[in-house]
């Protein structure tokens, strides 16, 4: 089978390509300086001389909250082109198969947690992130109504959680909230430093899944493709309070002071757990415990990130 990979050289897309079952498929990977996605032509062109089979799409302009309210034109218009680009382009070129990854800010803001598939559009979305929401929702919009219109077209989405793990981003300027601990809490480690403070109570919950584990459930989902529901969350189906995070962290770093609240700033929102109930039934959960990723993810912090900025 040949699969073409959209974002590649991203953390889902890299992580992808190094679990040991990617080695069963021809994969085509075109960088941006091949494909720029945002544009129709390329996308086309590309498709048409390479003939791919099937498509995962793991591209897409994605940022934290600060630069999505900097850039929130930038944020829909991207996402809107390279989603419109990728799926249309791909019915055009008779692909059957596409799986689109999509993410949780998919969701209304104030959706009942655990979220449920069937709580997509039933509220408005956060406003911080909306235009990146609604290019998302877009996306997933249009498989649907491709698959619709034509079944013999299985144009499906899978939901992701928040990730974390090898290929992250720990620019402190851009990073999630593992990577950020992870920094955070090593450098304290190294400088001897007592005290590390968390933002708020750290009584908020979050639910984050190592990246090998999505990369591991959508490998599954290629090879079982046809009874793979057309739309799915992918999480642990657990979430942590913030404080754990922390505190398994610091275990892990060997970070021995202590943590501080600080009051004055704001904790988040309370809580974002997706409901997997639908991939569970399918036949998938996600294998990682949170210490184990953690375990991985600070082993890359060591010897990619900082043996990187040592040379
Ligand atoms: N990371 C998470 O926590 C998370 C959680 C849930 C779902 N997801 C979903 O997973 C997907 C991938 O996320 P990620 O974390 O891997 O993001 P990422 O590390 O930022 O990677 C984004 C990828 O998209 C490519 N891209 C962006 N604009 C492009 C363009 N105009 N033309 C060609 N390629 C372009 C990037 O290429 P360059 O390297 O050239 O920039 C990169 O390969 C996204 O759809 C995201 O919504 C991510």
């Amino acid at each position: 089978m040949r699969i073409l990979l959209t974002g590649a050289t991203g953390m889902v897309g890299r992580n992808l390509l190094e679990h040991s079952d990617a080695q069963n498929y021809v994969w085509l990977t075109p960088g941006r300086d091949k494909v720029d996605l945002r544009d129709r032509d390329q996308v086309r062109g590309f498709l048409k001389a390479e003939k791919p089979n099937f498509v995962i799409h793991a591209a897409g302009v994605v940022g934290g909250i600060q630069a999505n309210i900097r850039e929130p034109v930038r944020f829909l218009l991207d996402n809107l082109d390279i989603g419109r680009n990728v799926i249309a382009e791909s019915r055009r070129a008779g692909v059957t198969r596409l799986l689109n990854l999509s993410c949780s800010c998919v969701y209304p803001r104030n959706a009942p947690n655990p979220l449920q598939e069937s709580s997509l559009l039933q509220g408005e979305f956060e406003p911080t992130n909306e235009g990146y929401a609604l290019a998302r929702m877009a996306a997933l919009k249009l498989c649907e109504a491709i698959s619709k219109e034509d079944p013999s077209f299985a144009y499906k989405t899978l939901i992701a959680s928040n990730l974390y793990g090898r290929f992250d981003s720990f620019d402190p300027s851009s990073s999630h909230m593992v990577p950020a601990v992870i920094a955070k809490v090593h450098a304290a480690r190294f400088a001897h430093v007592a005290e590390v403070d968390i933002w708020g109570d750290g009584l908020a919950r979050r639910e984050f899944m190592l990246a090998g584990d999505l990369a591991d459930c959508v490998l599954r989902a290629v090879e079982r493709f046809d009874d793979l529901p057309a739309l799915a969350n992918v999480g642990t189906g657990e979430d942590h309070d913030i404080n754990t995070f922390y505190s398994e962290i610091a275990a892990i770093v060997g970070f021995k002071g202590r943590f501080v609240h600080d009051l004055t700033k704001p904790s988040g929102m309370a809580r974002k757990l997706l409901d997997v109930s639908r991939i569970a039934a399918w036949g998938w959960r996600a294998p990682t415990s949170l210490s184990d990723g953690l375990r991985k993810s600070y082993a890359f912090y060591q010897h990619d990130i900082l043996n990187e900025n040592i040379q």
